[in-house]
């Protein structure tokens, strides 16, 4: 079976991009599931219920998120009883969501999808190495398909992952830099893997945001209102093929201009 994941959709142009291409992508590979990272959605930090459901309507079966989950008004209770839009599993004991989903793919598999954020050079609340073993466990019990969405900013900790998790989930796809990286392969023990899937949005930015406003916080370190840029969008991502039980076959990292 395929899942088709498509990374961080960053404003109103990447999820323009997965509404106009979603459905005709999912038909290109063949795909049974379809996962998108929608963190950046709205303007690009954070989602609202209403663009979370227009992922969904778009054709994603299930919308990962991350740091910016909590960004937005009104998101916090539409995470509290959504069964396909999920936060990091690490986002502390109170945070309203879930970081796990069940979900049914098109030949009848069921898939379970994880959300994890890194600890490494992120405000992250509880570190992923101490709930891994425990969340996968759980997944494994649901589901004998296992796709992880881990959502870090070092590389060698998404490396780390991905082997620490090696033969126990099919696929520990990295996002958040937005930047795709060249190491999409299969591990020994059957679990596809790739650094960073990078961005669905405008490639001509600063991963995402106008050039011009992130070198300028850059270089006058003043406060600057943050704007999604335009130009150069291209939708980023994967395509891992796997059998039913789980155990990867292949990786393939996507860039499709739209
Ligand atoms: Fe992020």
């Amino acid at each position: 079976m395929k899942i088709l994941f498509l990374a961080d959709v960053f404003g109103v142009p990447g999820r323009r991009a997965v509404e106009e291409q979603l459905p005709a992508l999912r038909e290109r590979y063949d795909a049974d599931l379809a996962i998108v990272n929608g963190e950046n959605a709205a303007d690009g930090a954070g989602i609202t219920a209403k663009l979370a459901d227009k992922l969904l309507a778009a054709g994603a079966d299930v919308v990962t998120l991350g740091n910016h989950t909590y960004r937005r008004g009104g998101i916090a209770s539409y995470l509290a009883t959504s069964e396909r839009v999920i936060r990091p599993a690490n986002s502390g004991s109170e945070a309203p969501g879930h970081g796990l989903a069940v979900v049914e793919a098109r030949n009848g598999v069921a898939v379970a999808v994880l959300n994890l954020l890194g600890q490494l050079f992120l405000p992250t609340p509880v570190s992923p190495w101490e709930m891994v073993d425990k969340l996968v466990e759980e997944a494994r019990a649901a589901a004998p398909v296992v796709f992880l969405d881990f959502h870090a900013e070092a590389t060698s900790e998404k490396v780390a992952l991905a082997t620490w998790l090696d033969g126990r989930v099919t696929a520990v796809v990295g996002t958040h830099t937005h930047v795709q990286t060249s190491d999409a392969r299969v591990l020994p023990g059957g679990t596809a893997a790739i650094t960073d899937a990078g961005m669905t949005g405008p490639h001509h930015s600063v991963i995402g945001v106008k050039s011009e406003l992130a070198i300028s916080r850059m270089r006058n370190r003043q406060p600057v209102r943050f704007e999604p840029a335009e130009g150069g969008v291209r939708l980023e991502g994967v395509v891992v093929t796997c059998n039913d039980d789980g155990k990867a076959r292949g990786i393939e990292a996507i860039r499709i201009d739209a």
